[in-house]
C-alpha cells in the first residue's frame, strides 16, 4: 500500500479497502490534531468560551451513539480524572425518553463523526429548550450538530467513508484528552501529564502497530475464520476499548460479538464458553494486570482459545500480541488499533462487504 497518504483525500488510491486506509491514516490525524491544538507556544488552543463552559459545568453530559459512545466512555476517564468534573455516559436513544436526573448546571457533549445522527440531535434538541448549553465534537463542523449547539471542537480526521469508523474514534479520544487537560488547566489543576508530548508518542506507537499487518492478519485467520461468537475482556480503561473491539467485528465480519468486564464473566457469561471459543483480552492496566490474567485462565480451564493482548512492560510469554508503551491513559487509542485490524481480516476472510456492511448506513439519520 502507499506510504504516501491524505487524510484529507476522499479516493482510495491503492488500498482494497477505506477501511484500511482510515486505520492507516490515524498517526496522521494524531500529528494534525496535535497542530490544530496548540499554538506556536506550544500552548494548548482551545476557544475561551469553551473553556468558560467547561469550567461552569457542575456536571457533564456526553451523549453518543455506537462507537462515538464508546470514545465517550474513555472521555469520562479523561474528565474525571484530570479535570475533577464528574461525568455521565449516555447513549442518545436511551437519553431521549428516559432523561436521568440532571444536575444544577450541567453542560451537554455531543460525540458524533458524521454531525448528523437524529438520535443525538432529538437529545440535542430537547436540552436546548431546556435551556442548557452544548458542545459538539465533530468531524464534520458545518454539519446538524455543530451548527445547532453553542460550541463545536473538530476532530481534524478528514472525510470518514467505511461505514466502521476507525480513525473518528481515535481522533474523538485524542480531542477528549486536549479537551480535558485545557479544562484542568483552567481550574488551576497541576497535572503530571503533557498531552501533546504524550500523542506524539501514541502516533509513532500507531506508526508500529499498522506495520505489524501481517501479524494480525495471521491471528485474525487463527481465531476467526470459522467462528460463529468471539469476546473480548478487559477491565477498567481496557473494557471500554472492547466494547469498541466487539461493535467493530460485529458489525463487518457479523461474528456474534461481545465485550464483557473481566469481574462480570463469572456472574453468567463464562456459560457461553465451550471448546475452542476465541476470547481475546486486553492487558494494558497496571493495577488490574493480575486479576484480568486471573480472568483469563478461568475461560481457559473452560476450553476457551484465548488471546491477550498486552502493553509492553505489562507482558507475559504466552502473550500473542504485545503494544507498545504509552502513557497509561491513552493506552485505547493503541490498543484499538490491533483490534481495528483483527476485525478487518476477519471480515476480509469472511468474504463480507468491508466497507458496507449490510443493514447499516454511515450516518444514521433515522431515529
Ligand atoms: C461505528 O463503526 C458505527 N458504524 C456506528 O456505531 C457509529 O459510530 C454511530 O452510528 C454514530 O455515528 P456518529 O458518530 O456519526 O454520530
Amino acid at each position: 500500500y502507499t506510504a504516501e497518504i491524505d487524510a484529507s483525500d476522499t479516493e482510495k488510491g491503492t488500498y482494497p479497502h477505506f477501511m484500511l486506509k482510515e486505520i492507516d491514516e490515524q498517526p496522521i490525524v494524531m500529528r494534525k490534531i496535535i497542530n490544530e491544538y496548540q499554538n506556536e507556544n506550544n500552548e494548548l488552543k482551545l476557544d475561551t468560551d469553551i473553556r468558560s463552559a467547561m469550567k461552569a459545568a457542575d456536571r457533564i453530559y456526553i451523549i453518543a451513539a455506537g462507537t462515538s459512545y464508546h470514545a465517550g466512555l474513555v472521555g469520562k476517564e479523561f474528565l474525571e480524572k484530570l479535570a475533577k468534573i464528574p461525568v455521565e455516559v449516555h447513549v442518545a436513544s436511551e437519553f431521549s425518553y428516559n432523561m436521568p436526573l440532571l444536575s444544577e448546571n450541567p453542560l451537554f457533549v455531543f460525540i458524533s463523526q458524521s454531525g448528523e445522527t437524529a438520535d443525538s440531535r432529538s437529545v440535542l434538541v430537547k436540552i436546548k429548550e431546556m435551556g442548557y448549553p452544548a458542545l459538539t465534537i465533530t468531524n464534520v463542523p458545518g454539519s446538524t450538530l455543530s451548527r445547532e449547539a453553542d460550541y463545536t471542537l473538530n476532530l481534524y480526521a478528514g472525510p470518514e467513508i467505511a461505514v466502521a469508523s476507525t480513525k473518528a474514534y481515535t481522533a474523538q479520544i485524542a480531542v477528549l484528552a486536549i479537551l480535558a487537560v485545557d479544562t484542568a488547566n483552567a481550574k488551576g489543576i497541576e497535572l503530571d501529564f503533557d498531552p501533546m508530548q504524550e500523542l506524539a508518542i501514541v502516533a509513532n506507537a500507531m506508526e508500529v502497530l499498522t506495520d505489524q499487518k501481517e501479524e494480525l492478519e495471521q491471528l485474525a485467520r487463527d481465531y476467526f475464520s470459522t467462528t460463529r461468537n468471539a469476546f473480548f475482556i478487559g477491565r477498567s480503561g481496557d473494557y471500554n476499548v472492547s466494547l469498541e473491539a466487539a461493535l467493530k467485528l460485529k458489525e463487518i465480519s457479523y461474528i456474534q460479538a461481545e465485550g464483557f468486564a473481566g469481574g462480570e464473566l463469572k456472574h453468567g457469561t463464562i456459560a457461553l464458553i465451550e471448546e475452542g471459543t476465541p476470547v481475546i483480552a486486553l492487558a494494558t492496566q497496571k493495577n488490574v494486570n493480575y486479576s484480568i490474567r486471573g480472568n483469563v485462565q478461568e475461560v481457559v480451564a473452560r476450553g476457551a482459545k484465548a488471546m491477550v493482548i498486552s502493553l509492553k512492560g505489562l507482558e507475559e510469554d504466552d502473550d500473542a500480541f504485545v503494544l507498545p508503551h504509552v502513557h497509561e491513559l491513552l493506552t485505547p487509542l493503541v490498543s484499538v488499533i490491533p483490534m481495528q485490524l483483527l476485525a478487518y481480516y476477519a471480515a476480509l476472510h469472511r468474504g463480507c462487504d468491508v466497507d458496507k456492511p449490510r443493514n447499516l448506513a454511515k450516518s444514521v439519520t433515522v431515529e
